[in-house]
């Protein structure tokens, strides 16, 4: 039986974090083995807020060098640039003609940025979850890993789909829905608190896959903690069970239950606890940052990755656009 297609995107945003490595990245990096999967850099989607080129081309190399050094491997999987494939854009536009204004109006996303910027609204920030559904329709996927934020954007892809369809009288798209492997994605914690590692609450809540050791050790040091434990065997803080669940990822059971033990009777040192973590975590994340820092001077290498992904995403996206376009009625005189 023919492996289910699988597609997701990332918006080329900047650098990977941990939560990204331990959460997105290292189910896209199990799955490739085990679905037909298409993993792409959302550019077109960066568009609606206007980048400038440099800053955009930048971001795009930034993010396939760290998917590849996470271990994204461009043989088992499709892994490409989104602005290579002009078919995306030509089943948007057939999408876009059975979209109505009052559906995408409704979306959540689109509502909060009307909120947030009423002066500064485009066409394409309303039909964003028009270009998503055509990102997956295109390779009539079933699966999408994404978190639950995106959850409304993929009901809208069935919508889009079951749409053209139904108006062109032929099964062309199956229904996508949201995927998560496993049921066991990892969350990782911030470092100021938080229970999410994330760069919306400021650069000293993560730490990124091009940190330096010095810059972990900094970051570390300046993790938030609390003033006890006051009594023995009190629960910790959020912040403290933030630090050891950091600890379960990153260190031995023996150390993480040497510090469990010291927060129990009261003699905990968190200088200590936060020491240990960054060493762990230099280790841990050194042979990503290594490879990082190689993919960064290997051109050619890059080069013959992006080409190969789009060889592999053209062909099963031209295949789907070549069925849109018999059925729409777009016949050739030759
Ligand atoms: N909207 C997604 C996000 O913000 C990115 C994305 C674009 C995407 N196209 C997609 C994800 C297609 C999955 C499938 O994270």
């Amino acid at each position: 039986m023919a492996k289910e297609i699988v597609v997701s995107g990332i918006r080329p945003t900047g650098n990977l974090h941990l939560g990204n490595y331990m959460g997105a990245v290292t189910n896209f990096v199990k799955m490739q083995y085990d679905y037909t999967c298409y993993f792409f850099i959302a550019d077109y989607h960066s568009l609606t807020t206007h980048p400038n080129p440099a800053d955009l081309h930048n971001n795009v190399r930034q993010v396939l060098i760290e998917y590849l050094a996470c271990g994204l491997n461009p043989d088992a999987c499709t892994l490409y640039i989104q602005s290579d494939l002009p078919q995306i854009p030509e089943l948007y536009m057939m999408l876009n003609m059975h979209a109505y204004k009052g559906e995408l109006e409704r979306v959540a996303s689109f509502k909060e940025k009307a909120r947030t910027q009423p002066d500064n609204l485009n066409a394409g920030l309303l039909t964003y979850p028009v270009l998503m559904a055509a990102d997956i329709l295109i390779h009539k996927a079933g699966k999408v890993p994404v978190g639950k934020d995106q959850e409304q954007h993929l009901e809208m892809a069935r919508t889009f789909g079951n749409r053209f369809n139904r108006i062109y009288e032929k099964e062309i798209f199956p229904e996508p829905y949201a995927f998560n492997y496993g049921n066991n994605l990892i969350k990782i914690p911030g470092l100021q608190g938080g229970s999410k590692m994330s760069k919306s609450d400021g650069d000293a809540n993560v730490i990124s896959l091009i940190n330096t050791p010095e810059q972990i050790r900094k970051k570390m040091s300046k993790a938030v903690t609390e003033t006890g434990p006051l009594m023995v065997d009190s629960i910790p803080s959020e912040a403290v069970q933030n630090l050891f669940n950091l600890m379960k990822i990153v260190s031995t059971d023996e150390k993480l239950s040497h510090y469990t033990k010291a927060y129990a009777n009261c003699s905990i040192r968190y200088g200590d606890l936060k020491k240990d973590i960054a060493e762990d975590l230099i280790n841990f994340l050194s042979p990503i940052r290594e490879k990082i820092t190689l993919l960064q001077a290997d051109n050619k290498l890059l080069a013959k990755v992006v080409k190969q992904g789009r060889e592999k995403a053209q062909e099963s996206a031209a295949n789907t656009l070549k069925e849109c376009r018999e059925v729409i009625g777009f016949k050739s005189f030759l």
